[in-house]
C-alpha cells in the first residue's frame, strides 16, 4: 500500500490521518504474496512444523525488534531509508543504499508470480476445475505448461506489471486500497473457510501434524534461515519500506502497539495459508509435492478445487482476491523503486517511472523465462526467479538487517529508539528484550547463519 493514502498534509511531511490509518497501510504493504505464495511452500520444503515454530519465535523477537527500529528511525529523521541512514551518520548511508536495491530486484519478480495468479483466475473463469487440474497428453500440469511456455509467462508479466502502472500512472491508488479494506477481511474468510475445508479431507491428518508438530530432525542452519529470511519478505522488513512508513507516523501513534498488530495480523495470514495449502499436499497422496517451491500453490490448489463442491466459484473468488492483495504489494514496490530514483538520481516523476519500468523489464523477462527457454542458465544450481528471490532476500536482506542492527545498537544506540518509541510519555514495554536483540541476539545469529548459507551455498559443508 503506498504512504501517500491515509496521510494529511501538515507544514513539512504528511501523516496518517488516523491510528489504524498506519496500521492498515503497513498491514496492506507487508500482506501480499508473501504470506500466500511463499510461505506455504517454504513450510512445506523445510520441515513444516519446525519452520513454523521457528518463524514464530523470530517473529517475536527479531521481527519485533527491527520493526520498531526501522519505524522508529523513519519517524524520527522524517526521511526515507537512504537520507535517514545518512542523517544518523553519513558513513552508514551506505545501508540506505543496500535497503534500496531490495525493492528494485524483488518488484520485477512479483509481477511475474502475479502475472501467475492471473493466469490461474482467468483459467478458472473460461475452464470448469477439473479441467485446470488436469494434465495434458504430455502429462505436463497447467502450471509446468504456463512456466516452460516461451511465451505465456510473458504475457501474463506484462499484464500485471501493465496494471500495476496502470493504476499508479492513472493516480487511482487510493480507489485500489480503500477497496483492499473490504476486500483483505474477505480473503482471511475464504482462505480460513478453504483451510477448514484442505483439513476435514481423508488422508490431511499428517498434512496438519507435518505442519503444526515440530520435528527436532528438521532443525538446520537452512530452516533458521529460510524462516528468517521468510519473515523478513512478509513484514517487509530490511528494505527500507518500513523506515518510509514511519517518516510518515504521527508522533501520538504508539509505535510497540502498531507493530504487534501489524505482525499479528500478516502472521495469521500466512498461517491460514499454509493450513490451506499443506494439509492438502497429503489428501492429495503427494507428499513429494512438499518440495516443489514457488510452484507448490499453483500445483495443490488446483487439486483442491478439483474435489470441492462449487470449486470453480471458490476458485474465481480466492485467485481474485490473491490477485488483489499482490496489486497492492506491487503498488507499494512499485511507488517505492519510483521513490528511490527520484531521491537518488534527482528525477522528475515521470522518468522515474519510466526508467522502473525498463529494471522490470529485463529482470521480469529473465525470471519470466528462466523455467522455460532459459532453462538451460542457471547459477548456483538456481533458476532466475530463484537467484533473484536469493539475492535480495538471503543475501541482501540479512545484510541490510546486520547494519541495521549495528546502527542501532552501536553507533545511534538503542536508547535513541527507545526515546523515540516512548515519545508523548508512552511505555515501550519490551524495551530490555528489545536491546538485547538488536545489539547481541539478531547480529551474532545473522553472522551465523549468513556464513553457514555460503558455506553451503560453495558446497563447503551440508546442512
Ligand atoms: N511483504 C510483501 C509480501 O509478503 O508479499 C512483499 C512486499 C510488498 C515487500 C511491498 C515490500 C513492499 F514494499
Amino acid at each position: 500500500m503506498s504512504e501517500k493514502n491515509n496521510l494529511t498534509h501538515s507544514n513539512n511531511r504528511s501523516s496518517f490521518t488516523s491510528k489504524i490509518g498506519f496500521v492498515l497501510a503497513a498491514a496492506g504493504s507487508a500482506v501480499g504474496l508473501g504470506n500466500l505464495w511463499r510461505f506455504p511452500y517454504c513450510a512445506a520444503k523445510y520441515g513444516g512444523g519446525m519452520f513454523l515454530l521457528l518463524y514464530i519465535v523470530l517473529a517475536v523477537t527479531f521481527g519485533f525488534s527491527l520493526m520498531v527500529a526501522e519505524i522508529a528511525i523513519g519517524r524520527k529523521t522524517r526521511l526515507s531509508a537512504i537520507g535517514a541512514f545518512d542523517k544518523l551518520k553519513a558513513e552508514y548511508s551506505f545501508v540506505g543504499v543496500l535497503a534500496s536495491l531490495v525493492p528494485i530486484i524483488i518488484t520485477p519478480y512479483y509481477c511475474v508470480i502475479g502475472g501467475w495468479v492471473l493466469k490461474f483466475l482467468w483459467s478458472y473463469i473460461t475452464m470448469p476445475a477439473n479441467q485446470v487440474a488436469a494434465t495434458n497428453t504430455a502429462g505436463l500440469t497447467l502450471f509446468e505448461q504456463l512456466i516452460t511456455s516461451p511465451t505465456e509467462p510473458i504475457v501474463w508479466f506484462l499484464l500485471f506489471l501493465g496494471v500495476t502502472i496502470l493504476v499508479i500512472a492513472i493516480g487511482v491508488e487510493k480507489g485500489i486500497e480503500n477497496s483492499s479494506k473490504i476486500l483483505m477481511p474477505i480473503l482471511v474468510v475464504l482462505i480460513a473457510i478453504v483451510a477448514i475445508y484442505s483439513c476435514t479431507l481423508p488422508g490431511a491428518v499428517d498434512g496438519i501434524k507435518y505442519y503444526l508438530k515440530p520435528n527436532m530432525k528438521d532443525l538446520s542452519v537452512k530452516t533458521v534461515l529460510s524462516a528468517m529470511t521468510q519473515l523478513f519478505y512478509s513484514l517487509s522488513l530490511a528494505m527500507g519500506i518500513m523506515i518510509t512508513y514511519g517518516s510518515y507516523m504521527k508522533k501520538d501513534i504508539n509505535i510497540e502497539t502498531s507493530v504487534w498488530q501489524i505482525e499479528i495480523f500478516d502472521t495469521v495470514i500466512a498461517f491460514l495459508a499454509g493450513l490451506a495449502i499443506i494439509p492438502a499436499v497429503f489428501a492429495c497422496g503427494s507428499p513429494e509435492n512438499l518440495k516443489a517451491g514457488p510452484s507448490l500453490m499453483f500445483i495443490i490448489l488446483p487439486q483442491l478445487f478439483a474435489t470441492m463442491k462449487a470449486g470453480r466459484l471458490v476458485a474465481i473468488i480466492f485467485f481474485f482476491l490473491v490477485f488483489f492483495a499482490a496489486l497492492t504489494s506491487s503498488i507499494s514496490l512499485y511507488e517505492t523503486c519510483v521513490s528511490i530514483i527520484q531521491d537518488k538520481f534527482k528525477q522528475k516523476r515521470t522518468p522515474s517511472i519510466v526508467f522502473t519500468f525498463f529494471i522490470c523489464i529485463i529482470i521480469g523477462l529473465l525470471a519470466s523465462l528462466g523455467y522455460g527457454p532459459l532453462a538451460m542458465i542457471t547459477f548456483l544450481g538456481m533458476q532466475f526467479l530463484d537467484l533473484f528471490d536469493f539475492l535480495s532476500n538471503s543475501v541482501l536482506m540479512p545484510i541490510v538487517a546486520f547494519f541495521t542492527c549495528i546502527f542501532v545498537g552501536y553507533v545511534i544506540k538503542p536508547k535513541a529508539v527507545i526515546d523515540e518509541v516512548e515519545t508523548n510519555g508512552v511505555k515501550f514495554k519490551l524495551k530490555k528484550l528489545f536491546t538485547i536483540v538488536i545489539k547481541y541476539v539478531a547480529p551474532i545469529l545473522i553472522v551465523i547463519i549468513l556464513v553457514a548459507s555460503i558455506l553451503q551455498a560453495f558446497g563447503k559443508i551440508s546442512m
